[in-house]
Order: structure tokens, then sequence, then C-alpha cells
């Protein structure tokens, strides 16, 4: 029975072809790919690679792909090994109904239909009437090489060129149609889809044409024309690009080369930046103008284990970038990974190329770490600019790196980018802080009434002296810093204070075990001893901060505090303590309300300590 090439393409897509192989034959890492000794002969050393898409020995020859390897080590059928692989992959294997017959034909007879539409466009572009289109591809710096090698061609200026060109072939216009390069208009004509623009074939992972995209010469709308969706196109499953790219990557990917310094698959987005890329010898692929779907980024981890993300510098490209980061996380795994790069403001790729050449792109290429982009993406989207955008900030990355499913990739991913939000932060309010001293208001704050809270140092305002009393409360309990640094960053601490807290939240970052002695070891690594003993020292410090306070009852008077000095804001703490109570109704959210109500009402009544 002739099976669908579509369906022998789409499983083996779905057969991850090392984890098939790693069955038999225990496999490790070699570059990009993986090796092994080989399991059709004896071997000591390992000969027997494995690509994305087969493999082979370079000890005996065995060589096949994820269908050839079943058939081989378990003597099977081809239908045998086509089941057992579909079973596992989850594909209903197609059965030769007359239909499905019928179908494939069509679809071959639509590969011609497609191949005959790229020739005629690709010959129209080297005639007179195609000048305008090569002197346009010309002036955008592609060499005749790089038109031949991805068929760019000219669509012709009127309607119905190509169906009467065609019709000499037996070409009809229902089959244009359903190649989707004609279509019926209102008055019921048939009419070119494409007309004016420079043609680029779109091509399956073959270098089939199954479709077009066209580009208007001038800045007339739309700039760019896609083919719809047919019986062959597909735009959610189609990288443009791939076909070369393939042939670029294969090429770099032959054991004797791997050096591990090759160039990677590069993923931009539009058809001239793919060109501009290949032309540069970057292999680059490209979605169609849509956003990236889950099947290309399979396609694309087909090919590479860490393809490169390059966005515009504009805020599409950023939307873009964050689109895929949201995309690419939850699918993660040590072995699928992803670079990602926003070019600078104004920039594609293939105005880097043209402006800066190979090189240029080779350095923004080099910012491809995922944790900077993830970071820069985010904090855009946001644009932190008071603490409560900070705290927002900081919970999205937290968020973030919670999508990554493998537990060790995401801890490191949130401990990165929590040390790039402090340090950010920290580089903030230090310049904020720095600007406030200057302008001096914090050293003419009215003189502190402190019930119970002394001494103090002499240069101490009543904020500061809460503030070390909070992080006091929070180094002899530090199993309270889960709930309550949230709320701690949103206060305005003066250093060496607001350094403390950082190191606080760092430490909550990676350490899993929030135990006292453990936070002040890591505290005094970092050579903050002395800021500590300054908090520590701030005697008689409150009930809550000593070791033995229950930890309840450390949390109700640490939230007193806190809300008065949170001073102007309490009120919003409080509407937000009392969602948080009725939703999810613990002691811990009930401590908080109670403890913030009291604070207000005495904030209220003029009174100005809640440490007594
Ligand atoms: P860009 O406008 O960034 O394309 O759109 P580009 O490649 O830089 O185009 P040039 O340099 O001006 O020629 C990116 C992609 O979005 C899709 C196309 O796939 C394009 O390559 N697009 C864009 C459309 O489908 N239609 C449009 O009108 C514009
Ligand atoms: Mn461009």
């Amino acid at each position: 029975m002739a099976l669908p090439p579509s369906f022998l393409d789409e499983l083996r897509a779905r057969t991850p072809l090392a984890a098939l192989i790693g069955r038999r034959t225990k496999l490790t890492r070699s570059a990009r790919d993986w090796k092994g000794c080989c399991p059709f002969h004896n071997e000591k050393s390992p000969s027997f690679y494995v690509y994305a898409d087969h493999y082979h020995c370079f000890g005996c020859g065995a060589h096949g792909d994820a269908i050839g390897f079943v058939m081989q080590t378990q003597n099977a059928a081809f239908m045998e090994a086509i089941e057992q692989l579909a079973a596992e992959a989850g594909l209903e294997v197609p059965r030769a109904s007359p239909e499905a017959v019928a179908a494939e034909r069509r679809r071959a007879d639509l590969h011609d239909v497609l191949a005959a539409a790229a020739s005629n466009f690709q010959a129209r572009l080297m005639t007179a009437e195609g000048r305008p289109a090569l002197d346009y591809l010309r002036k955008r710096g592609l060499t005749e090489d790089t038109i031949r090698r991805f068929g760019l061609g000219y669509s012709g200026a009127g309607r119905g060129a190509l169906a009467a060109d065609l019709a000499r072939e037996g070409i009809e216009q229902l089959q244009l149609v359903e190649a989707g390069l004609m279509k019926q208009a209102e008055d019921g004509r048939m009419v070119d889809l494409f007309y004016g623009r420079v043609m680029f074939p779109i091509r399956d992972p073959r270098g089939r044409a199954i479709s077009f995209g066209g580009r208007i010469m001038n800045d007339g709308q739309p700039k760019y024309l896609n083919g719809p969706e047919t019986a062959l196109f597909s735009k959610r499953r189609t990288l443009y690009g791939l076909d070369l790219a393939k042939l670029e990557l294969a090429k770099a990917r032959k054991p004797a080369t791997s050096d591990g310094k090759r160039q990677g698959l590069v993923v931009v987005e539009g058809y001239m930046d793919v060109i501009a890329l290949a032309q540069a010898g970057f292999p680059a692929v490209a979605p169609l103008g849509t956003a990236l779907t889950s099947e290309q980024l399979d396609a694309l981890w087909q090919q590479d284990e860490r393809p490169v993300f390059c966005f515009d510098g504009d805020s599409a490209g950023r939307k873009a970038g964050r689109r895929v980061i949201g995309l690419a996380l939850p699918l993660l795994t040590p072995e699928r990974s992803l670079g990602v790069v926003v070019l600078p403001e104004g920039e594609d790729p293939d105005t880097v190329v043209g402006r800066r050449g190979r090189q240029g792109m080779a350095d923004e290429l080099t910012r491809d770490e995922l944790g900077s982009a993830i970071y820069g993406l985010i904090k855009d989207e946001i644009g932190p600019a008071s603490p409560e955008g900070w705290a927002r900030l900081r919970n999205r990355l937290d968020e973030t790196s919670k999508s990554i499913p493998d537990r060790a990739l995401a801890d490191t991913y949130r401990t990165t980018l929590r040390d790039r939000w402090y340090a950010d932060k920290g580089a903030q309010s230090r310049g904020a802080f720095k600007q406030k001293q200057d302008r001096g208001p914090w050293k003419s704050a009215p003189p502190a009434r402190l019930i119970g809270v002394r001494p103090r140092m002499s240069d101490e305002t009543t904020e500061h002296e809460r503030g070390r009393v909070l992080l006091a409360i929070l180094l002899a309990h530090p199993i309270l810093l889960p709930d309550l640094d949230e709320p701690l960053e949103m206060l305005d601490l003066p250093e060496p204070l607001a350094q403390l807290r950082a190191a606080m939240g760092a430490w909550l970052a990676s350490h899993p075990i929030l135990d006292s002695e453990a936070l002040n070891a890591h505290l005094r690594r970092l050579g903050l001893d002395m800021v500590v003993s300054a908090v520590l020292d701030a005697r008689p410090l409150p009930a809550g901060a000593m070791p033995e306070a229950a930890p309840a009852d450390a949390a109700y008077q640490w939230w007193q505090i806190y809300g008065f000095m949170r001073g102007p804001h309490i009120e919003a703490d409080l509407r937000v303590a009392e969602r948080d109570f009725v939703a999810d109704p613990t002691e811990a959210n009930q401590r908080r309300l109670i403890a913030l109500t009291q604070s207000w009402n005495r904030v209220r009544r003029g009174e100005t300590d809640a440490t007594v």
C-alpha cells in the first residue's frame, strides 16, 4: 500500500530519533548530535552518529531513518515498522481508501502545478517585463546566485498571463485555484492572486514549491501577499527557507568539521531577512508573517537543539519575542533550548547585514543569552517605574521561570532572573536614593517620636528604624520570607538596608531550606556581617525579632510595622489584604489583615509607631 508522503513526513517529525535509538545503544552528546557504539556491528570506540533525521555509522556504513532503524534492529517489515512507530507517536496509519488514493494523486498534481508556476515566475524575472523586479532585487543587494538559489521571480503585471502560459502545459484554471494562485472574483471571473509583485516561492523541507509570497516594489499595501492555505500549504507548519537552511546545517554537521564553532540555525521574521542572512552565510528561516506555532518550533528543534531567534528592533519584534518565549519555555528541556537576540531599535537582520556586513550580524548573534532576553523583554513590557511596578516585574519573572517544566532548569532561570532583577533595581534605587540625599529631604525629615525602639543611630529616621526592625524580624525568622519578601520590596529602604534586603531576596530564590543560621552564614560570606550587626544591635528589638518568638506572632508584628511604613499606601495594602483573605482565608492572610487594620486605625488616630 502506498502511504502518503505527508504521513511519513509527519511520522518522522514526531519520532525523536535519538530517543528511539537510545533504547538500543547508549548515546552521548557530540556537538549538536549524538554518538555511541554502533548497534549493527561490534565496536569498542563509538563511530555511530545520530542526527536530527537520520543515523550513520562511519564504521560499518549502516545508515537510515527512524523507520529503517526499526526495520533493521527488529527485523521488521516496512509496514510493521510504520505501525509500531505510529502507535508510539500517537498517529493513525491512513488506510488506502479510494478517496485517500485520489487525494494523494491530486496533491502530486498540485506539486506539478506549483513547480510550473515557480518556473514561469523565474523565467519572467529575466525578461524585459521582469526587469524592474530584477532591478529591485539587485538594489536590495541580492546576487544572481542568491536570486537563483531562492528561486525568486516576477508575477507578471497583467491578469490571466500565468493561466495562459500554463494552459500550454495542460494545466487548468481550476488547478491554479487549488494551488492558491488564482481566485474567483465577485463577478465570477477567475483572477490572478499575484500581479506586479516580486515572487518568493515557499518550499517544503524537500525543496518543492508549495505556495508563494509576493512583494510589492513600491510602498503600496499590502507589502507582502501570501498564498492561502491549500492541500499542500499549511502556514502554521511551514518555515520559509527551511529547505536551504537544512542543507547548510547538514554540510556543517559532518563529524570531521564539528569544531563546536559552526553557525547554527537563525530564526528571523521576514522573507528578506532569511535571504540576506543566507547570502551572508547564516542558515536562516522565518515563519510566514504570523506568530510562531508549536509545530514550527518542533520543526526548528528537529534541525538544531538551540536555534537562535533574532527579532527586529521595534515594538512588533519585541512582542513577537515575548510570544516565542511564552511558547518555548514550557517545552524547554536540557536538550531543547533556544537563544534570543533583539536587534537595536530600527534594525532588522537584512539592514544589519546591509550596513555592517557578516561580522556585524555575527556580533549581534553573540548576545543570544536567553535569560538576558527574557529579562529585557519582560521589563520592556512592564516598564517598572514604581515599587509596585518592580514587584510586578519580579512576579512575572518568577512566573516565567516557573513555566519551564524541568525543575533544575526552572530553578537556574529563576535565580538568574532574580539576580538580574536585584542588580537592576538596586542600580535604579541607588540612583534614586542618591538624588533624594542630594536634595536632602530625608535628612530634614521630621524628628522621629519612636516609642520603645532605641537607641537609634544619630542620623537615623523613623523610616530607617522601622526598616531595620522589619529586616531583624526576617533575619530571625527567614521562614516568613516567602510571604513577606514581596511587600518588603515595596518599601523605599535606604542603603545599606536595601542591599541587605536584596541579598536576602536572592538567598530566598536559591535556597529551599529557610533556616536562620544558614541565612546569617550566607550574609557573612557576602561580607554583610557589619550590616547584619547594625540591624540586630538596634536594641531593644520587638519581641517578634527574637528567635524564640512564634513565627505567627513575628509575622503579625511585622505587618503592623509595615503598615506604618507604608503611610499613605496603607489603604491600598489593606484592600489587597482583604481581597487575598476573601480569596484564600488562611490564618496567615487573616493575621496580615488584622495587623494592617490595626496599623491603619492607629495611623488615622495620629499615632506614630506600632512597635510597642
Ligand atoms: P517585515 O515588514 O518586517 O518584512 O515583515 P521584511 O522582510 O523586513 O520586508 P522588507 O525588508 O521590507 O522587504 C515580516 C514578514 O511579515 C510578513 C512577511 O512574511 C514578511 O516577510 N508580512 C509583512 C506580510 O505577510 N504582509 C505584509 O504586508 C507585511
Ligand atoms: Mn526588512
